[in-house]
């Protein structure tokens, strides 16, 4: 299967936004990631609707929303009003995922359920055949440029288990200290969604980080 990139903006120079979206875009990623953090769920705040308005506006790539708030329900219709293509919550901040699930599959956005490195991949078991993708944080969500957290590897392979056993196609992303050397790991271990901040907007050649990222498979 092939390999997504899909680039996340906290990473980027938020002054111009629209050209760092642009030279995603124009690097070959696949997606636009969008970081939102509600300074109660994690320990930071980030940006919300009305930037995600303009950089739909923008971009010429799906935007795929992690939401990393509390109550996910009560923002997911706005989220989508807005622009996201898909959406991920966790699963730790909701009170109803089936509702969380049923909103987005209504107003036509693909969804994602995503655990923070402490909680059992199990968990979302139950959902497995409801959802389109599966998001393993490979840091403590909250902020970029921290050290993939290697043990999370076993939970990937676990989880990639699961849905072939289920004969599903639920995708798994990887989210966090993601580059040239940790994305080969992740995507042996059956990821094939990759999110990076840093690794690619820290570069001056965007393309070639995409592109090593596309070639984690064959490495
Ligand atoms: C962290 C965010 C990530 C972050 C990744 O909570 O969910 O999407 O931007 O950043 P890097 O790639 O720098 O680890
Ligand atoms: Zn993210």
């Amino acid at each position: 299967m092939g390999i997504k990139v899909s680039a996340s903006i906290l990473g980027c120079d938020l002054a111009n936004l629209e050209s760092e979206i642009r030279r995603a875009e124009l690097a070959g990623a696949d997606c636009i990631h969008f970081d939102v953090m509600d300074g109660v769920f994690v320990n930071n705040i980030s940006f919300g609707l009305p930037v995600l308005k303009s950089a739909k506006k923008v971009s010429g790539l799906p935007i795929d929303v992690h939401l990393m708030i509390k109550d996910p329900e009560r923002y997911i219709e706005r989220f989508i009003d807005c622009g996201a293509d898909n959406i991920t919550f966790h699963l730790e901040a909701a009170h109803d995922p089936e509702q969380c699930i049923k909103i987005c599959k209504e107003k036509g956005a693909s969804v994602g359920i995503s655990v923070k490195p402490a909680t059992d991949i199990r968990a979302v078991y139950p959902y497995l055949d409801k959802i389109d993708m599966v998001l393993i944080m490979t840091v403590e969500p909250g902020f970029g440029g921290q050290g993939f957290i290697c043990e999370m590897i076993e939970k990937i392979k676990a989880l990639d288990e699961k849905i072939k056993e289920q004969g599903l196609s639920t995708v798994i992303q990887v989210d966090g200290g993601i580059n040239e050397k940790t994305a080969p790991q992740a995507v042996l271990s059956g990821a094939t969604n990759l999110v990076a901040g840093t690794y690619l907007f820290g570069s001056k050649d965007i393309s070639s980080r995409v592109k090593k990222l596309k070639e984690s498979a064959c490495r």
